[in-house]
């Protein structure tokens, strides 16, 4: 099948029925990027950031402010790059990132505050005491916060708390403080700033299962103690070949929207084998076209984020040996399949 008959014919998926493509695209709005089309539509779309390419690739930060109203830190707001020293923040690259989407009106999602991964060596490498933990986490976290307070819509206040055994994770805050630390985290990003929506964010919980289950109580449990949590991330970390059920993660968001909270699919990549082939590329635009449509059907979905935009700089390949082109844009900025059919689905 060629390119555009597969982009006609999965396109036409989503068209209203009695409606031609034409009369669709005739009435699309002016502008045709991503950004335009979903905010249209009520939608963020997002991508992280990488600090280098931002400083440094003109083309990188075009198509960063033209095709996302959102953005995210892949790397430079966790422990590890903001906090060298017990003494020291490092905020020139988490500045930067905020001067730009502030320049290009963009909403930031803030990632990550409390995280096992990417903790800075002084933080790993002692042995704490339970009151001393809690008040590194209490100024960390204020001090991160209290440093963008109305200036960062959201924040992934604790990341992947629950692991792949579907048990609480036995890291180093929740073996020295306690599982009480979720709440504690809540609450200091809570007192630094009141008007951010504070997120539990996560990995293979996108379905239905036994770690889906585990970050349903958990968030349960939060909000029955009366922590000041507004969402849940479902990071969408996923393969062409065997991505979770639409079904299922309809299933997911429902039941936590029937908690009241918003769900962002914070982190989406769909991972192909390299070199990709056409089939490749078909079948990671199905899935990303599935993953949109069903954000757009959902209410209490308010926001897709990829994880980076452009296959040039993905954590992917270098983490999944063998896969890659995982992203809507390739290499050279331009954009894929996928891209092209996500943005026929939010013009119908
Ligand atoms: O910046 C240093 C550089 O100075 C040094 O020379 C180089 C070699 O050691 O390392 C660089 O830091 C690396 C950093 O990415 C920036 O490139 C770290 O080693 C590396 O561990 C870090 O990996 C990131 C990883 O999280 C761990 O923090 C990935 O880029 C990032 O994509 C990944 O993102 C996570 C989310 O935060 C949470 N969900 C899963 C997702 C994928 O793992």
């Amino acid at each position: 099948m060629t390119r555009f008959l597969l982009l006609l014919s999965l396109a036409l998926v989503g068209c209203d029925s009695g409606s031609s493509m034409s009369e669709e695209i005739d009435d699309a709005p002016a502008e045709t990027t991503l950004r335009a089309l979903a905010t249209a539509k009520g939608l963020h779309i997002g991508a992280a950031v990488a600090a280098g390419p931002l400083a440094s690739d003109p083309a990188y930060r075009e198509v960063l402010g033209t095709e996302f109203s959102m953005l995210t830190a892949e790397n430079v707001m966790k422990m590890g790059p903001l906090r060298p020293t017990p003494q020291t923040f490092s905020w020139d690259n988490s500045d930067a990132l905020m001067d730009f989407a502030e320049s290009n009106e963009m909403t930031v999602r803030g990632h990550a505050l409390v995280w096992h991964q990417s903790l800075p060596s002084w933080v790993e490498s002692a042995n704490w005491g339970r009151q001393e933990l809690i008040a590194i986490l209490q100024e960390h976290i204020g001090a991160v916060v209290t440093r963008y307070r109305g200036r960062i819509a959201h924040w992934d206040v604790v990341n992947e708390a629950v692991g792949d055994d579907a048990r609480r994770r036995p890291t180093l805050f929740n073996e020295v403080i306690g599982p009480e630390y979720l709440q504690m985290a809540f609450e200091f990003a809570h007192a630094a700033d009141p008007d951010a929506k504070l997120f539990y964010n996560d990995y293979g919980a996108e379905g239905l299962g036994a770690k889906s289950d585990a970050v349903y109580a958990l968030v349960q449990e939060l909000l029955s103690t009366g922590t000041p949590l507004h969402g849940v991330g479902l990071q969408m970390h996923v393969t062409a070949s065997n991505p979770p059920s639409m079904d299922a993660v309809r299933s997911n968001i429902r039941r936590l929207a029937a908690l009241g909270l918003e769900v962002h699919i914070t982190e989406m990549d769909v991972r192909i084998p390299e070199p990709a082939t056409e089939n490749g590329l078909v079948a990671q635009a199905q899935v990303y076209n599935d993953v949109l449509q069903l954000c757009l059907s959902e209410p209490s979905c308010t926001s897709l984020v990829f994880w980076g935009f452009t296959d040039r700089h993905s954590w992917v390949p270098s983490f999944f040996q063998g896969f890659g082109a995982a992203l809507p844009f390739d290499e050279d900025y331009q954009p894929k399949l996928a891209y092209q059919v996500m943005q026929q689905t939010l013009m119908n």
